[in-house]
C-alpha cells in the first residue's frame, strides 16, 4: 500500500512516500526549487517520491494532507473578526491567498497528483506532528508533546501513543503560543522569523536571563505547563508584518537593528565583519542587553517546556516522550528535558517542524485511519535524492573539471583526513540527502574541530555566520562519552539527528574548541556504523590519525541558500566560496593550494 504525505502553504513544504507503513522517500521542496523554506505546493518533492517508488500517481492508494484547511481558515476568520478593524490588512491578504489556493487543497491535490477525491485524507496539524514523532519512534507506548507556532487552533498538545493509536488529551489554543512568543522575540532581536530562531538560541549563552521576570509578564505559565500570553503585548493575531506591540517595546526597549552586526565583548569582533569599529566597547555593551533578552526568552521557553513535560509524565505515568512541532527543534531545551524531566528517553524525528507533518500525515493515515500495525522505526535521516557515481563523473567530465577518482575507499579517506588535519575545509557529498534542517554527513561541510581558529576560518571562507553561532560536532557513537555528558549515547535518537545540546566534558573543551560553545556545550551528532557506515569510517580514520574521532560538521550551503542536492549545486557552492576540497562520492576535486 502506497501513501503519499504532503505538507505545504505555511512553513516548509514537503512530501513523503510510505510503502506498507515504511518510509521509502522524504524530502523538503526547497532542495529542488532552491528557494529556502519554500512553502508552495511541493510538486518536485512529490515527483521525486513517486519516481523513487517507481509509481505512477494513479497507483497511489491514498494522499494524506497534514492539516485541515477549512478549520484553519475558520480560526483565521475568527481572529480577524475579534480584532477588526486592526486586522483589515490580514483580512485582505487572507482572502487573496486562501480563496485562490490554500482553501481548495483537495481540488489542488486532485489536479496536481491526479488521484480521486475519495482517496485524499486530511489529518489535523498537531495530530500530524504527534504521529510524525510517535509512529517513527521505537516506543510501543509513549507520552507525546507537540509545540509549535500554530496549526488549526492548537499551538501545543499533550497526548499519549499506544501501539497504532494516539490520543490527544489536552491542548493549548491560539493565540496562546510558545512558538509565536519565541518568534516575536526573534523579530525583536533583529532576525527573520522562522529562520532566526536558531540565532536567538545561539546568542542566549552570551547573556544572562536578567529579564526573565519581564518575559513572565507576557507569559503566564500554570503548574501543568499550560500557558497564556498577555495579548496586549503582541500584534501577530491582527497584523501581517509585525508580531509585537509598542507595549512590548516599552518593556524591553527599542528592537535591535537587523542590519547591525551582533557581537559582545565575549564573542569578539570577527575579521569577516571588516575593520573593528573604534567604539567597539560601547557597541558591545549595547549588544549585551540583547544577549540578555535572548537568554531570558530561551530560559522561559525551557522552563515552560519542562513544566509541560513534567505534567505529561505525571498524567501518563510513562518513561518515554515523543516531541514534535517547530519548538522541538530547540536543541538546548531538548537537552534540559532529557536531563531534568522524569523521562528516560526522548524521540524527536529530524524534521520536527511542519515539513515533518507530511510524514506524520502519511503515518496517521496508515495506522489510525486504516488500522494497520506498526513495523517501522525512523533510524536515520537519509531519505532524499541520490546521484549515481556515473552521473557524478559524467558531470565532472562534461564540464572539464579536473578530479581524482578513487577506486580504493581507504585511500580516499586517508587523503581527506590528511587535508582536514592540515586545516583544510572539505565539502562532503554522498548518498541520499537528509530529511530535516540538519546536515548529518551526506551534504556536509567538514573541518578539524581541534583548532581554535577553525570556527572563524569556516566563517571567513564559507559561512559568514554571526560569531555567536556555534558549529556542531559529529562524533562516533562509541566514543561520544569521552567528550560529551550524554550517558548511553547509543540509546538517544535525538542525538543522531543533532537535536540535543549537552555539556562537553570540562577537560575536553580545549581538545575540541571549534565546536565547544561559549557555555561549554555542544550540539552533537552521534554517528552510527549501521546507519551511515561511510561517514562513520571517515571520522574513525580522522580519529586514528589525530587521536580525536570528532569532526566539525556544518550544512553544505552558502548563507541564505538551501542545502545542496545535486553534484552541480555542490560544485557551484564549492566554486563560489573558500572551500578547499570537494568530495563527490568517490571523486575528489581540489583547489590549488
Ligand atoms: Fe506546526
Amino acid at each position: 500500500m502506497d501513501i503519499l504525505g504532503i505538507s505545504c502553504f505555511f512553513h516548509d513544504a514537503a512530501a513523503v512516500l510510505l510503502r506498507d507503513g515504511v518510509v521509502i522517500a522524504a524530502a523538503e521542496e526547497e532542495r529542488f526549487t532552491r528557494k529556502k523554506h519554500d512553502y508552495n505546493f511541493p510538486r518536485q518533492a512529490i515527483q521525486f517520491c513517486l519516481g523513487h517508488g517507481g509509481l505512477r500517481p494513479e497507483e497511489l492508494d491514498y494522499v494524506a494532507f497534514f492539516e485541515k484547511p477549512f478549520v484553519k481558515f475558520e480560526r483565521l476568520l475568527f481572529s480577524i473578526l475579534q480584532t477588526f478593524p486592526r486586522s483589515r490588512r490580514v483580512f485582505q491578504e487572507a482572502m487573496l491567498t486562501w480563496l485562490t489556493d490554500k482553501l481548495w487543497v483537495k481540488h489542488l491535490i486532485q489536479q496536481e497528483v491526479g488521484i480521486a477525491a475519495d482517496r485524499i485524507l486530511f489529518s489535523e496539524h498537531h495530530l500530524s506532528h504527534a504521529a510524525s514523532a510517535f509512529f517513527c519512534s521505537p516506543f510501543e507506548e509513549a507520552a507525546i508533546l507537540t509545540v509549535d507556532g500554530v496549526g488549526e487552533w492548537a499551538t501545543a498538545t499533550y497526548g499519549v501513543g499506544r501501539g497504532s493509536d494516539i490520543t490527544i488529551f489536552q491542548e493549548i489554543r491560539f493565540p496562546h503560543s510558545l512558538g509565536l512568543l519565541y518568534s516575536a522575540f526573534t523579530a525583536f532581536l533583529g532576525f527573520e522569523v522562522n529562520e532566526g530562531e536558531y540565532k536567538v538560541m545561539g546568542m542566549a549563552p552570551f547573556g544572562q536571563p536578567k529579564y526573565l521576570d519581564k518575559v513572565y509578564r507576557l507569559l503566564h505559565v500554570a503548574c501543568d505547563g499550560s500557558f497564556q500570553l498577555d495579548m496586549d503585548y503582541f500584534t501577530f493575531h491582527h497584523s501581517t508584518d509585525r508580531t509585537y506591540h509598542h507595549k512590548f517595546v516599552e518593556l524591553f526597549g527599542p528592537p535591535r537593528d537587523p542590519q547591525a552586526h551582533f557581537f559582545t565583548q565575549e564573542s569578539g569582533y570577527p575579521t569577516y565583519f571588516g575593520e573593528k569599529p573604534g567604539n567597539f566597547a560601547e557597541l558591545a555593551r549595547a549588544n549585551q542587553h540583547y544577549a540578555d533578552i535572548a537568554a531570558s526568552i530561551q530560559v522561559a521557553t525551557e522552563e515552560t517546556l519542562l513544566k509541560m513535560a513534567q505534567h505529561v509524565a505525571h498524567e501518563t505515568g510513562l518513561r518515554h516522550l515523543c516531541l514534535a512541532g517547530g519548538v522541538a527543534l530547540n536543541s538546548v531545551a531538548n537537552g534540559r528535558i532529557l536531563r531534568e524531566s522524569p523521562f528516560d528517553e526522548l524521540y524527536i524525528q529530524p524534521s520536527a517542524g511542519d515539513g515533518g507533518g507530511a510524514m506524520g500525515a502519511a503515518l496517521w493515515a496508515y495506522h489510525m485511519v486504516l488500522g494497520q500495525p506498526r513495523t517501522f522505526v525512523l533510524e536515520h535521516a537519509y531519505w532524499g535524492e541520490e546521484h549515481s557515481r556515473g552521473a557524478i563523473e559524467a558531470f565532472l567530465r562534461q564540464h572539464h573539471i579536473a578530479y581524482q577518482r578513487f577506486d580504493d575507499e581507504e585511500k580516499l579517506l586517508h587523503h581527506v583526513v590528511a587535508r582536514l588535519d592540515a586545516g583544510k575545509v572539505v565539502g562532503w557529498f554522498q548518498g541520499r540527502f537528509e530529511w530535516g534542517p540538519r546536515a548529518l554527513g551526506n551534504r556536509s561541510i567538514l573541518a578539524d574541530p581541534r583548532r581554535a581558529d577553525m570556527k572563524d576560518m569556516v566563517n571567513t571562507k564559507i559561512k559568514f555566520r554571526e560569531p555567536f553561532r556555534p558549529f556542531a560536532p559529529s562524533v562516533l557513537v562509541d566514543q561520544t562519552a569521552r567528550y560529551f555528558r550524554l550517558p548511553n549515547p547509543g540509546r538517544h535518537y535525538p542525538a543522531r539527528f543533532m537535536l540535543y545540546v549537552v555539556n562537553v566534558h570540562e577537560d575536553q573543551r580545549e581538545v575540541i574548541p571549534a565546536i565547544t560553545h561559549v557555555d561549554g556545550t555542544g550540539r552533537l551528532q552521534t554517528v552510527n556504523p549501521q546507519t551511515n557506515p561511510r561517514y562513520y569510517q571517515l571520522i574513525k580514520t580522522f580519529g586514528e590519525a589525530t587521536g580525536v574521532p570528532v569532526v566539525l560538521n556544518t550544512s553544505f550551503n552558502l548563507k541564505g541558500e538551501p542545502m545542496v542536492n545535486t553534484p552541480e549545486e555542490a560544485f557551484s557552492t564549492f566554486s563560489r566560496c573558500g572551500m578547499d576540497v570537494l568530495v563527490l562520492e568517490h571523486c575528489l576535486v581540489e583547489k590549488p593550494a
